[in-house]
């Protein structure tokens, strides 16, 4: 009956899609629970290399089933691409192994056109968005006029849905925001033709995931985004349109709290950011580009150069609070190597006071200056270690000091990208 939560305690692109394929060997579901393709999760296993947006990172185990939760926001489109891409690298991706819950939303061009209008629209204070339409998208359903998946079944009134939308849509884009409307005819018609290809992928996700847990099979959430792009607990209005925090897998899916045995956060060794909004450990120096060059920190779905910085342990420990995590997942170790010396936030100086606290207010914290702990650092390549006793002392005390100080244990340590590249304190996580 248990269910393991994963998710990401900083920015984004913390590794969650790496830490939950290494997962999913044993796990029986691996269900994806908000977001949409704004997400970009890489799984690397031998010569196969994905860039996932909206199917679960479980997806390259064919005996492990795979679901989208009634919290995620799809782009019919953007899921066919995937699946068709998916298909061509030989990887089963058919409605036995894949199942879209019926209570997503569904993002349409208009979408995406008001995405994109709307970033303009703000100027300076732009968010930075992936421009993909999740914002539109969450403001529709929070309104009550968005369609949900589950309305593709019936092509005679899907089509009457999604014209009335786009007609309403047309207006704002046009009336509001000076932009060229969309085609109403040929995306009524495409949104038609991709209507009938997913139908079959459609499911009850939340009946599925409670007769799972109720059988006793290890339910595996896999969170997008990350805590600090939380709309509620986020440094809003820097932040996405929905909850990637903990409580997101749960109304995302549909079951309740006393089946989450394990929540597991999953953390950089340092800290990065793609859009806009404050980052008090941001580098825009040397050190901060040779994060960038070595950790390959350009965005998996935009391509953007990610902001580099060191690891913020005051974010961190404010992650554990928000989630409850039980244990942490750290990536990206290796990229450290060679560094003379590491940084961590330890503080803020807010105006002259200390503040040992995250604050919920993003211009609070665009005011803040890191108080930092030095560390010395390492100059070993670590990529080859399976044993926390084999690393550098550096590093030992490194990840020995985190855990003290936000008092979660880490059990896995990624130092490379590849699946089998980390260090894990007992292989099998079912005993974590
Ligand atoms: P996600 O969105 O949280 O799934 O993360 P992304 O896939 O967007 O970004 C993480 C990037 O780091 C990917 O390119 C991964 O292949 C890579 N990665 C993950 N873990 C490690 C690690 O331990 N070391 C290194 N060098 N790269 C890693
Ligand atoms: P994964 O799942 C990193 C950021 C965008 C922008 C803000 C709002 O790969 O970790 P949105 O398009 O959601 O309205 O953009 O959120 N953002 C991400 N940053 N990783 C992601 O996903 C992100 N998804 C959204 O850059 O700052
Ligand atoms: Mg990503």
């Amino acid at each position: 009956m248990p269910a393991t939560v994963v998710l990401g305690a900083q920015w984004g692109d913390e590794g969650k899609g790496r830490v939950v394929d290494w997962m999913t060997q044993q796990a029986d579901v691996v269900a994806r629970y908000a977001g949409g393709d704004n997400a970009g999760h890489t799984v690397i296993y031998g010569e196969q290399e994905l860039s996932l947006h909206l199917v679960p990172s479980g997806i390259l185990y064919p005996e492990k089933l795979c679901l989208m939760g009634g919290g995620m926001v799809v782009n019919p489109e953007s899921l066919l691409a995937e699946i068709d891409e998916l298909e061509e690298q030989g990887i089963d991706v058919s409605p036995r192994h894949l199942k879209l819950g019926e209570t997503a939303h569904l993002i349409f061009a208009c979408h995406r056109a008001l995405d994109g209008a709307q970033e303009q629209g703000r100027g300076a204070q732009a968010i930075g968005t992936t421009r993909r339409g999740i914002g539109p998208t969450y403001t529709d359903k929070a309104a009550r006029v968005g369609i949900r998946a589950g309305a593709m079944r019936d092509l005679d009134a899907f089509a009457e849905a999604v014209r009335a939308l786009l007609h309403s849509k047309n207006r704002w884009l046009t009336q509001i925001y000076g932009q060229a409307p969309v085609d109403v005819e040929a995306n009524v018609a495409a949104y038609c033709a991709y209507a009938e290809r997913l139908a079959p992928y459609l499911d009850n996700v939340a009946l599925r995931i409670n007769q799972a847990l109720e059988a006793g099979q290890q339910v595996l959430c896999e969170g997008a985004q990350g805590t600090l792009l939380d709309i509620d607990h986020g440094t809003y209005p820097y932040v996405t349109s929905s909850n990637p925090t903990v409580g997101g897998a749960l109304t995302g899916l549909g079951f309740g709290p006393r089946y989450v045995q394990r929540v597991v956060g999953v953390t950089k060794a340092y800290t990065t950011r793609v859009g806009r909004g404050p980052f008090p450990t941001k580098l825009e120096n040397a050190v901060g580009q040779r994060i960038r060059d070595v950790g390959h920190e350009y965005g998996t779905t935009t391509g953007r150069a990610r902001d580099c910085g060191w690891l913020d342990a005051v974010a961190l420990r404010y992650a554990v609070q928000i989630n409850g995590f039980t244990h942490l997942a750290l990536t990206k170790l290796d990229v450290l190597s060679g560094l003379e010396h590491l940084k961590v936030a330890v503080a803020y100086d807010y105006r002259g006071t200390r503040m040992a606290h995250f604050p919920p207010d993003a211009s609070v914290l665009a005011d803040c200056a890191s108080q930092y702990e030095r560390f010395p650092g390492w100059a070993e390549d670590i990529r080859a270690i399976r044993a926390r006793r084999d690393l550098p002392q550096a590093a030992q005390d490194y990840l020995a000091w985190l855990e003290d100080f936000v008092g979660v244990p880490v059990m896995l340590i990624g130092v490379g990208p590849e699946r089998e590249e980390a260090i894990i304190e007992a292989p099998d996580w079912r005993a974590w």
